[in-house]
């Protein structure tokens, strides 16, 4: 086999480094906030320390069959509306008191806005 003459091969790392670039492009679709709950909730489906947030938007409450929730959340009976969400992001604990999710809370509403239309995206 023939190797590669190096403007050949300058174009197959252009291809290459392209296609990084466009990966990253659609990455980067997940909004800044979302660091903040990366560390604990995934958005594929699986359940880390926190149950998943694939389709969190319309979601019942401590509806995630196989994650172990806190008797706070299964007694909370919510619906993961926008509304809620929003409610719930600012002030974990005054909205469901004593569950088991360590996190203060989102105190700036427009992050919380952001992060909620992102969270929505998670089908
Ligand atoms: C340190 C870990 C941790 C972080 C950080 C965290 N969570 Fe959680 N989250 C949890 C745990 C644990 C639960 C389950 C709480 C329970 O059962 O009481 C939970 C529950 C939830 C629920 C309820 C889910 C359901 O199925 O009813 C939502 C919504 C949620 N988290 C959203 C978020 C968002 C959005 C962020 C980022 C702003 C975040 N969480 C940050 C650990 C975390």
């Amino acid at each position: 086999m023939t190797s590669m003459t190096p403007a050949l091969r300058n174009l197959f790392l252009a291809g290459a480094i392209a296609s990084l670039l466009l990966a990253r492009a659609s990455a980067a679709a997940t909004d800044p906030a979302f660091v903040e709950c990366a560390a604990c909730h995934s958005t594929d489906g699986t359940n880390a320390l926190g149950p998943t947030l694939k389709g969190i938007v319309g979601r019942q409450s401590a509806s995630v069959p196989d994650f172990a929730y806190s008797n706070a959340m299964k007694r909370a009976k919510l619906q993961w509306t926008a509304a809620e969400l929003d409610k719930y992001l600012a002030n974990p604990q005054g909205v469901v008191p004593g569950n088991a999710m360590p996190y203060a809370g989102m105190p700036d509403p427009n992050q919380r806005k952001a992060l909620i239309a992102y969270l929505s995206t998670l089908k």
